[in-house]
């Protein structure tokens, strides 16, 4: 009864917001309106802007990437790191002397850091140019909320404390015509103790699988190649009326989706990764042997503080079963150094993961305080001077494994889907292989493989990426 219940609210609220775009559209009539949308922070917030772009398309305006020439510039935030937020700021004080010259542009600003009350008061107070600003939960209002400040000249706020419904039949216009993202879920209940995802994002909720698969079976028919399941943590989707279904089914589900060749997915936490989801890389042909999962620290203490749920051993062990189901996948992870109370030898422990587990790559990063979780009120912050001396010590290792790791590549056939040319020579395609690296590579003459998979030997190798020649 109260699936029906949401569902139906769902329709109406699609159906109200419908018309906002519709009356929009009209204004818009006979105009060229421009909109330029600047999304920073992860793939979910990649994802919204896609949406937000479906609302801006269906309203008759087109993008720009220029704010000069712009009729709307929307800021897609983050808050995860303090340098994102320190970004936007810059970014919208610059936007002022735009506002000057056109009365008539529209600045809105959404996404995690409007969900933080200082935030918002922040840009109360001091970016009176600001016309729209609207959170997480309620995206799917933004037509609603642009009509608003449109018709009324005044500015509109509007940010809710709590998830509201999955809005499901958006439109959206999708950045890549060969990837695709789709959201399986949406928030996180982890509260890992440096992190402000779960205070900005909300709880987490999964869309229900019909849904799913008729949105990836919709993107097989569009040509789209290759998928990426999104979520703060894949691993704890549960779909259906009695959350009978996992995540692992969503892969099994998903082998029979015409046209899509790949599927890839992120993110997994190490405590919830289930020997059923092992099974599905390893069975299912379509999904990719590359696994992204998380450590944050090799030191079972800073684990624990961090409230990861898991130890050092725990994860190596992890790492090892991983390895033995699926020969040959690659593995990459995220790691914070100069966590608070972090010692050197808590420090050594991570290098010693990385050197143990041989990741292909590590994205690294520099603790950051989040107001409002736990690790922020800790007294014990590490001086920035050692968290970079660190953080240049973890970047070195893992470069130079990542390039041995590549370097065993050297003289091998790969499988690449194609995804355009490469931006350094214009004769050269890119494209990235199963275990998600890059390949650059020359193509045959005559043919052009964009959107295909291909054969690729590799001839030379980077860090960061491999060259190759089309075979
Ligand atoms: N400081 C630094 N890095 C952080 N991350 C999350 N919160 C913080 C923080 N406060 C990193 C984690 C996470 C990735 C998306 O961002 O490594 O996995
Ligand atoms: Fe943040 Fe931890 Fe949730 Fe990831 S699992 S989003 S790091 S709280």
């Amino acid at each position: 009864m109260e699936r029906k219940m949401s569902s139906l609210i769902k329709q109406e609220e699609l159906e109200r917001q419908i018309a906002f775009i519709q009356q929009i559209k009209e204004l818009n009539a006979g105009k060229l309106k421009k909109y330029k949308l600047a999304t920073y922070g992860c793939q979910m917030n990649e994802n919204d802007s896609e949406r937000l772009a479906g609302f801006l398309t269906e309203m008759g305006y087109v993008e720009t990437r220029e704010s000069k020439e712009a009729d709307l510039i929307i800021f897609n935030t983050c808050c995860v790191r303090e340098n994102a937020e320190l970004k936007v700021f810059g970014h919208l004080g610059a936007l002022k002397r735009y506002k000057q010259s056109n009365s008539d542009l529209i600045i809105a600003v959404c996404g995690c850091m409007m969900q933080q009350e200082h935030i918002v008061e922040r840009i109360k107070k001091t970016y009176r140019h600001v016309d729209v600003v609207f959170g997480t939960h309620n995206l799917h209002k933004f037509p609603e909320l642009l009509f608003g400040a449109i018709d009324s000249g005044h500015r509109v706020i509007e940010v809710l404390d709590e998830e509201g419904i999955i809005a499901e039949g958006l439109p959206i216009h999708r950045l890549n015509d060969i990837k695709a993202w789709v959201t399986v879920m949406y928030g996180c209940n982890n509260f890992c103790s440096y992190c402000i995802v779960p205070y900005v994002r909300g709880r987490e909720r999964s869309r229900r699988l019909e849904d799913i698969i008729s949105e990836v079976n919709e993107l097989g028919n569009q040509g789209f190649k290759e998928i990426t399941l999104l979520g703060q943590n894949v691993n704890s989707y549960r779909g259906g009326d009695d959350e009978n279904h996992d995540f692992a089914e969503i892969l099994y589900k998903l082998e029979d989706v015409n046209g899509i060749e790949r599927i890839r997915f992120m993110t997994s936490h190490p405590k919830d990764l289930s020997d059923r989801l092992i099974e599905a890389i390893r069975d299912c042909s379509k999904v990719c042997e590359h696994l992204h999962l998380p450590i944050q620290s090799g030191s079972s203490d800073v684990l624990h503080k961090m409230n990861r749920k898991y130890n050092k051993e725990k994860y190596l062990k992890l790492i090892e079963k991983i390895k033995s189901s699926v020969p040959g996948i690659s593995l990459t992870t995220d790691i914070i150094v100069g966590f608070p109370g972090e010692t050197e030898e808590d420090f050594l422990h991570t290098l010693d993961v990385i050197e143990k587990v041989r990741f292909d790559t590590a994205y690294t990063f520099i603790y950051s305080k989040r107001t409002g979780t736990p690790a922020a009120k800790s007294a014990d912050q590490v001086p920035e001077d050692i968290k970079k001396l660190r953080f240049e010590r973890l970047l070195n290792l893992q470069n130079s494994i990542s390039k041995e790791i590549n370097e065993e590549l050297l003289g091998k056939n790969v499988e690449v889907l194609v995804e355009g040319l490469s931006k350094n020579s214009q004769e050269a395609y890119t494209g990235r292989t199963r275990t998600n690296k890059i390949v650059n590579f020359k193509g045959k003459r005559n043919s052009d493989p964009i959107g295909k998979l291909v054969k690729v030997q590799i001839n030379k190798i980077q860090t960061w990426s491999l060259e190759g020649e089309i075979v």
